[in-house]
């Protein structure tokens, strides 16, 4: 068996560190904004940017000092900043302080985290502080605040959203590796689902697990545009037999005839990633589809969705030594220049870009571009333990919610590796979601 990553150093500096860089990544995405626009409720699904900031100060307030100093409260943090007292679509209405205000609040709390950390104790027996886990979890909760606020400048109202730096994706003269739609053999199995990790990884993760899996196929590359253009042209969102019968009344009901973001203009698609609109790129993973036209799309094709568990089968698990790998490449921690993530490219890469990230079965950028949407319900695996507090995962168990795997382009490298689940309702394409495809041996 492979080692469990665990974080080489979990000494307060290295804490102190980290959470200075993540502060520095939300500052730089909200920068090019406007007061209005930080104001503002550019869709229903999606809270204004100053409530995510100021509930990423709060969310810290709570965990960083309240919950060290006194009594754990196994709860959200009362008040304006707590999701649970407020819908999303209702925070827009909210009294929320200006930008000013608001960072000033973040500093504050952030100065006492520092001081308290700064004196901190990581003991080994007390459960938020192994392994320095309490601060890993409040870092991944700014992590994946930054990537709802990249999904809120997608949407946003008005001028797009021009970032302030921005790396270029790499952009091979021509396509290198398998072609689109190929697929590898897993040899199914007994294998090992899911981690033990307590110094990162959150409760629905564990606990490692054996599954036995027959021998199935999966595709080598996310779907690509050029693939799904040929599904859209053959009448694909027309055909009822290609769906399923809650997505055809999801489709038709919201007359759903493209992707998310895509235009036809004289004949030809053109899609948009913030401020740049361009023809539809053929060889990138198609990008903001719901579940429902990625179920759709996989009939057409004459395959089907896998499960989270052959997904995760497929990027972590090495079958001839029967190992498992943390990340596709193995156990170096993901990085932009192993895949597609870290969010300042603003958009997908060609499959098959990134030539380190393949997994032990030949996979390809299984990490970065697109979330993948699998068949699975987000269900707790054999001797799950809500930890630390019910909110995070357990209040969302249940049928309707499908498992997205893998991490986006807009995901930090810090909150992504094989086993982190990820959920969202089967319609929902404001997420940064692909697929790719599985079928029966
Ligand atoms: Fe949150």
């Amino acid at each position: 068996m492979s080692l469990t990553a665990i974080p080489s150093q979990v000494d307060p500096g290295t804490l102190a560190a980290e959470l200075g860089e993540a502060r520095a990544r939300t500052l730089l995405l909200i920068a090019p904004l406007s007061d209005p626009d930080l104001h503002a409720q550019h869709d229903p699904l999606m809270s204004p940017i100053l409530w995510d900031l100021g509930h990423i100060a709060h969310f810290e307030e709570l965990w960083l000092t309240r919950n060290l100093d006194g009594p754990i409260e196994f709860v959200e943090m009362p008040g304006l900043y707590n999701p649970f007292e407020h819908s999303r679509s209702a925070r827009a209405s909210l009294a929320l302080p200006g930008l000013d205000e608001c960072r000033q609040i973040m500093d504050q709390i952030r100065g006492r985290v520092l001081a308290r950390l700064a004196t901190i104790d990581l003991d080994p027996a007390h459960p938020l502080l192994r392994d320095g886990y309490v601060y890993r979890m409040v870092l991944q909760h700014e992590y994946q605040h930054n990537e709802t606020i990249l999904q809120t400048l997608q949407l946003k109202r008005g001028e797009p959203y021009t970032p302030t730096v921005r790396y270029e994706v790499p952009r091979p003269d021509r396509h290198r590796g398998p072609a689109p739609g190929a697929m590898v053999r897993f040899p199914g199995g007994v294998l090992e689902i899911g981690t033990d990790d307590r110094s990162e990884a959150y409760d629905n993760e564990r606990s490692r697990h054996p599954v036995e899996l027959p021998p199935f196929w999966i595709d080598i590359n996310p779907v690509t545009n050029g693939e799904f253009a040929e599904f859209i042209a053959a009448g694909g969102y027309r055909e009822p037999a290609h769906w399923s019968q809650s997505g055809w009344e999801w489709v038709s009901k919201a007359g759903i005839t493209t992707p998310k973001h895509w235009e036809e203009v004289d004949g030809a698609w053109l899609s948009r990633s913030m401020d740049r609109t361009g023809p539809v790129e053929p060889l990138h993973p198609v990008c903001h589809v719901s579940y429902y036209e990625a179920e759709a799309f996989a009939r057409f094709a004459g395959k089907r969705l896998p499960t989270e568990i052959e997904w995760e089968a497929a990027a972590s698990w090495d079958p001839e030594p029967g190992t498992k790998r943390t990340f596709p490449w193995g156990e170096q921690p993901a990085s932009k220049d192993l895949a597609n993530i870290d969010q300042l490219t603003f958009g997908t890469a060609p499959v098959g870009s990134f030539s380190r990230n393949v997994s032990p079965i030949g996979c390809y950028g299984m990490i970065g571009d697109v979330w993948e949407w699998t068949t699975s319900p987000l269900s707790p695996y054999p001797g799950f333990e809500s930890f630390p507090y019910p909110e995070y995962s357990e209040l969302f168990f249940g049928p309707e919610y499908k498992i997205l795997r893998g991490g986006s382009w807009a995901t930090r490298p810090g909150a992504i590796r094989n086993t982190f689940r990820n959920w969202d309702y089967p319609f929902r394409r404001q997420i940064f979601s692909g697929f790719r495809c599985a079928r029966n041996d």
